[in-house]
């Protein structure tokens, strides 16, 4: 029997990713990936951490995130451009890879945007799990824009928010969130500042864009036992916090040497003291400590929260039967012969070789776990 693999790739492209989501529903898919989330940050020493690679401009950043584990090595492009919308465009766009690390070979190549703002989401809501105060039912969310409505919806489900409090500086944005979220079992308010809208709130979501050391939350606005998702500071020179925010909190971060660099605590001496969240998950450290202890989560997403992502996208695909199988890289018949492929007649043998493209169903898709 021959053991010839095809070297065939799962194409998850954008209409392919909006029928998932609506396929399983919001809520479950935040619910899964916390999951994936959390099992994969309890196994943070299998993979091969590092920070993400930037590209910065005047305008944005580009970065590529790599990681990989025994089996699989995944890796996701971002864009952060904060004045895109204003030309139509997304601030935030992405696409990933997950590979098999025996062969090499890209398993699945995805749409990734509307994945990003569902696992950053769950990722605020698994740390607000353990960091917010348990009775959290107020959430202020600053910034309303492409990621809010994902936020606002696991923290709902995540960690029992009941009512928002809503402030950007473009009031449509609000409405539209406002909008978006009626009937979704949440009492909404939008504010005419950021600090009306902080005022008594269990939690505070930062999800401003904007690339400039911003200080949106002032040590004035704090109050005892908040906590701070800060998401919008994610990039060197883009912050939201002001740096007395940080001297009055404990702070976690995703993966330190990435968070030094790009989180809000870029502000802060190299030894300011921060917490990986990991160790709280795996109950190395304490979480909150108190009721009245003030938490900031620096928020820059890491690639490891990527790997779950193109996991479960992976699994859902194959699940539900999206995608298709396309011929990403070249198998020529014999794999020594690459330079054979110019021949007049090999491009009939490519063919013949490869799968045709089919479906993702079929199953030669490696299940991940
Ligand atoms: N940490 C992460 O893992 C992660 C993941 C995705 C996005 N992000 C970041 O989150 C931020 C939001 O992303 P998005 O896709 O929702 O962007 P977006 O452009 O769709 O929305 C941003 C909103 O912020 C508002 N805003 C700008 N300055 C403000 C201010 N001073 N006060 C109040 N509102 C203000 C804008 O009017 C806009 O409505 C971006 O900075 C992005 O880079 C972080």
């Amino acid at each position: 029997m021959s053991n010839k693999q095809h070297a065939t790739t799962v194409y998850i492209g954008a209409t392919d990713m909006v029928r998932i989501v609506q396929r399983k529903g919001l809520g479950r898919c935040i619910a899964e990936l916390a999951a994936r989330i959390e099992r994969d940050f309890l196994r943070w020493h299998d993979f091969d951490l590092s920070a993400r690679v930037a590209c910065h401009s005047p305008h944005g950043v580009i970065e590529l995130m790599p990681i990989g584990d025994a089996r699989h090595f995944a890796f996701k492009y971002v864009n952060g451009h904060p004045e895109n919308t204003r030309s139509g465009l997304p601030t935030v766009m992405a696409f990933g890879v997950l590979a098999d690390v025996a062969t090499g070979l890209p398993l699945v190549l995805s749409e990734l945007t509307l994945v990003t703002a569902i696992r950053t989401a769950a990722m605020s809501a698994v740390a607000a799990c353990r960091l917010a105060r348990p009775d959290s039912r107020v959430m202020a969310l600053i910034g309303n824009g492409a990621q809010s409505e994902f936020q606002a919806i696991a923290m709902r489900d995540l960690v029992g928010i009941r009512e928002l409090r809503l402030f950007d500086v473009d009031p449509a944005a609000s409405a539209k969130l406002a909008a978006n979220l009626a009937g979704h079992g949440l009492t909404l308010t939008i504010c005419n500042s950021t600090a009306e809208a902080v005022r008594g709130a269990d939690i505070v979501t930062t999800l401003t864009a904007d690339k400039n050391l911003a200080t949106i939350i002032t040590p004035a606005m704090i109050e005892p036992g908040m906590h701070i998702n800060a998401v919008g500071g994610d990039c060197p020179g883009k912050t939201e916090l002001h740096r007395g925010v940080l001297e009055a909190a404990a702070v976690f971060v995703e993966f330190e040497p990435q968070t030094r660099v790009e989180g809000d605590i870029q502000q802060m001496s190299a030894d300011f003291a921060v917490t990986e969240f990991w160790h709280v998950l795996a109950g190395n450290q304490p979480g909150r400590r108190s009721a009245d202890q003030v938490t900031v989560f620096d928020s820059v997403g890491f690639a490891l929260e990527d790997y779950s992502a193109l996991c479960f996208v992976s699994d859902a695909a194959t699940e539900l039967g999206i995608g298709n199988r396309i011929e990403l890289v070249l198998q020529p018949a014999d794999p020594k012969n690459l330079f054979g492929l110019l021949g007049s007649a090999a491009l009939a043998s490519l063919t013949s070789a490869a799968a045709p493209s089919q479906p993702a169903s079929a199953p030669a898709l490696q299940t991940v776990d």
